[in-house]
This record gives structure tokens, sequence and C-alpha cells, in this order.
């Protein structure tokens, strides 16, 4: 299967340490242009293209511009999300490795359309290499007359500064992250009030991840209706799958929205090495639902996802082989969102600890049929009350495997065995 590559375009097409190669590739000639239209045009194209949140939520692009761009005053800011603390993504660090003048300049039609003269680049803890790559970047960038004041005597200054993560998982919830920024600990905020209106130091703040915001010189160049049409069906435009696990082929692909998943794992990831059969595929990450193999004859886009009982998210897509034991996925993944609570909620301090004792509890022989009752309880509790995103949907590989596992449960807690 052909790759489309939007988001992926120049990544390793020049060397990064060159802002004229860059240039020589048609680099900054977008935000020439977006400068020299009104900000409503602007932001009209970004939300006909379709483009949604590449960092797991969704959210429409176009219409959080929007909000951000008519949000009430005198100081706002750009935020890109570069956390990338989800453990089956590594889509971001490919990125900014390979492109980093894209993410500036995506930035910087950023802060013209919603009228923010300074932005963040919030990267991750655990990628200390791509500091200087990004910092240099900025530097060149900076040089030649694409960064600072007055951009190409447009009369729009906008400059940029590289912030390190937190070095925990929750840092990249939009409002952990903001709070990191501001130098406290990282733990999310109430909401409302939602950054758009009240982020960074109480300003309106336009948050984008990084995939998100290097498809946007593109869709400036070409348009919205030429991005949207890459997307299958009534989808719009591509998205970029990482690929782990047990696959012949991993890593980081794009593809338009709406690829079927069957078709990615075999066709794309070669199907699983050894010639093992497919067990479960978990998809959107670590708090993502585990689908089994009769399950995989999905569209791969948000509302499709959800449909079917898998989960989008960020286009994570973890295989697992039938030699692996589901209970054991379920329990690493419980112990990680366990350590990963900042503890600020009960339903999930408590919750996810609660969570993992029981799995290890039934994976021990040791579990009874209302302890199946209790986690399924327990989980609905946390996604209705916890306070953010990751305590509301840590339990969904507990929910997921209880219904599409649900024979691995029975007959450890039946037969004490997998
Ligand atoms: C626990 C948690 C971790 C998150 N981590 C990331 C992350 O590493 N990168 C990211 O872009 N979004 C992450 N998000 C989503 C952000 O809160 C936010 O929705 C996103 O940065 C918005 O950008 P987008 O609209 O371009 O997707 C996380 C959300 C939660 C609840
Ligand atoms: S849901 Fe979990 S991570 Fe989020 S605020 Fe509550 S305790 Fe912290």
């Amino acid at each position: 299967m052909q790759e489309t590559r939007i988001a992926l375009r120049f990544v390793g097409k020049y060397d990064t340490a060159s802002v004229s190669e860059y240039c020589a590739l048609g680099g900054y000639g977008a935000l020439r242009k977006a400068l020299s239209m009104d900000k409503a045009s602007l932001i009209g194209e970004v939300a006909s293209s379709g483009l949604r949140g590449c960092g797991g939520a969704g959210f429409p692009t176009g219409r959080k511009w929007e909000m951000v761009s008519a949000a009430q005053g005198a100081q706002k800011y750009v935020v890109c999300n570069a956390d990338e603390g989800e453990p089956a993504t590594n889509k971001d660090r490919v990125i900014i490795a390979g492109d980093p003048h894209s993410l500036i300049e995506g930035m910087a039609i950023a802060g013209y359309a919603v009228g923010a003269d300074m932005g963040y680049i919030y990267l991750r803890y655990e990628y200390p290499y791509l500091f200087p790559v990004l910092e240099n970047a900025i530097a060149d960038a900076r040089n030649a007359g694409f960064l600072g004041s007055n951009i190409f005597g447009s009369g729009f200054s906008f400059d940029l500064k590289v912030v390190s993560g937190g070095g925990a998982y929750v840092c990249g919830e939009e409002t952990a992250l903001l709070e990191s920024i501001e130098g406290k600990r990282g733990e999310p905020r109430f909401k409302p009030p939602y950054p758009g209106t009240e982020g960074l130091y109480g300003c309106p703040t336009l948050i984008n991840n990084v995939e998100t915001l290097v498809t946007v010189p593109s869709i400036v160049l070409n348009g919205g209706a030429w991005y949207a049409s890459f997307g299958l069906g009534d989808h719009c435009g591509t998205k970029i799958f990482t690929l782990s696990g047990n696959l012949v082929n991993r890593g980081v692909f794009e593809y338009p929205r709406g690829t079927n998943l069957r078709q990615l794992i075999y066709e794309v990831g070669g199907g699983c090495p050894n010639g093992r059969q497919l067990l479960g595929v978990q998809t959107g990450g670590a708090s993502g639902n585990i689908i089994n193999g009769d399950m995989l004859d999905i569209p791969l886009d948000i509302d499709d996802c959800s449909a079917a009982g898998a989960t989008f998210g960020a286009g994570d897509i973890m295989v697992f082989d039938d030699s692996k034991d589901v209970l054991e996925i379920v329990e690493n993944l419980m112990e990680f969102f366990a350590h990963e609570s900042c503890g600020k909620c009960t339903p999930c301090r408590e919750g996810n600890a609660r969570l993992l004792e029981l799995i290890r509890k039934i994976r021990r022989g040791e579990g009874t049929m209302e302890d199946l009752d209790t986690l399924a309880d327990l989980s609905e509790t946390m996604m209705d009350c916890s306070l953010c995103g990751l305590g509301q949907a840590s339990p969904s590989p507990v929910v997921s495997t209880l219904k599409n596992f649900r024979g691995a449960y029975l007959s450890m807690i039946e037969g004490g065995q997998r």
C-alpha cells in the first residue's frame, strides 16, 4: 500500500541544520501566503480541510482556532504539545527529528491566525537529543527572518521557545502541561475554563499536537478541499499510524483516514511474525480498547473506531500474537496507570491501584465472579468521575477485555489457569 505523506512530507528530505534546504523545498512559502490572507479566510481553510487534532481527542482544529481567535485578551499564546508520553506512540519524535521547520512554520501560521505573538513547544523530557534540533532550527528561522518581529514586512511578530516536559504521562494533558510550563507541579486543572479562553498565565491559548501543526502548511498552500480529498469515503485527510508489537513491519506510516485496520495490519504491518496468529490489538494507546481478531474490519477514524468498540486516539496500533497472555497485558497496563496517576482525584488515584490489585488476584487464580462485577463497576465509576482523561480512559483495557476476552478471565477463575 502506497503511503500518502502530508504530515511526513519532508521527513528525511533535508538537512535539519540547513534552513535554506528547507526553503529550497518550498519551506516558509505557506507562512508567506498565510500572512497575505485575512485571518477568517485562513481559519476557514483549516476548518474546511476537516483536520482534527492528532494528539488523541480529535477536536476539529479549525473550530479550536476560531475559538481562540475570538477569545478576548491582549496576550495570547500558541503551545505545541510534543510531550508524547503515550507508550506506543513515536510519531512526533520522528517529525521533529526529520522536519523541525514544518513545525515552526505551522506554529507561526497558527500564531497569526489566533492573534498570538509567542509560542512554546513542550518537548518530552525523555527526548533530550531533540532539544538541540529544535533550538537550532528556531535560531536559524529567526536569523532568516521567519521568526521575530515584522515577519515578511507584514507587521506580524512571533517567536518560539522550547520547554522541557516534566517527565510524567499526565503532563501531556493540556492543562497539566500549562501548569508545568508555568513552573508548577504538572496536575490537571478543573475545566471549564478551557485553555482557549483561559490558558497559559490565564491568557487565551491554542494547544495543538505536533502532527496537527505540521499538517497546516500543506493545507495553506493547497487549500482545505485538497487536504480533505485524501480521506477515504466521507473521511478527511490523512493520519500517521504507529504500528508496534508483534508485527513483521513496525514503525510510523501515514495513510488516508478511513483506511481499514485489517489491511493496515496485514498489508503494511505484514501480520504476526514466525507464523503466529493474531490474538488481539490495542488501538489508541495504553488507555485504548483491546479488540480481538474478529473485529478488525474497521475504517480507521475517530467515530468509526468508537462505534466499533475500538479507540482511535493518536493512531497507535499495538498487535499481540497468540503467544501472549491477555491478562498479563492488562496487568502491565494497569501498573503503568497506577504509577502515572497524579493522585489529585480519588477515583483515579484509588481506582487504578484497586483495578491492578484485582487483576493480579485473578491472575494468581484466586479471583471470583464477584471480582469481575467489581472490575466493571469500579471502571464505570472511574470513567464517570475522574477529573481528567487519564482516569476517564485508563479502565478501557479492563472493560474491553472483560467483553472481548471474557474467556481468559473465566478460565482463570474457574480453572486457575489460562
Ligand atoms: C493523560 C493524557 C495525556 C495526553 N498526552 C498527550 C500528548 O502526549 N500529546 C498530545 O498532543 N496530546 C496529549 N493529550 C491530549 C491533550 O490534552 C490535547 O487534547 C491535545 O494536545 C490537543 O491537541 P490537538 O487538538 O492537536 O490534538 C493527552 C491527554 C491526556 C488526558
Ligand atoms: S484523573 Fe488521575 S491523572 Fe487526572 S487529575 Fe485525577 S488523579 Fe490526576
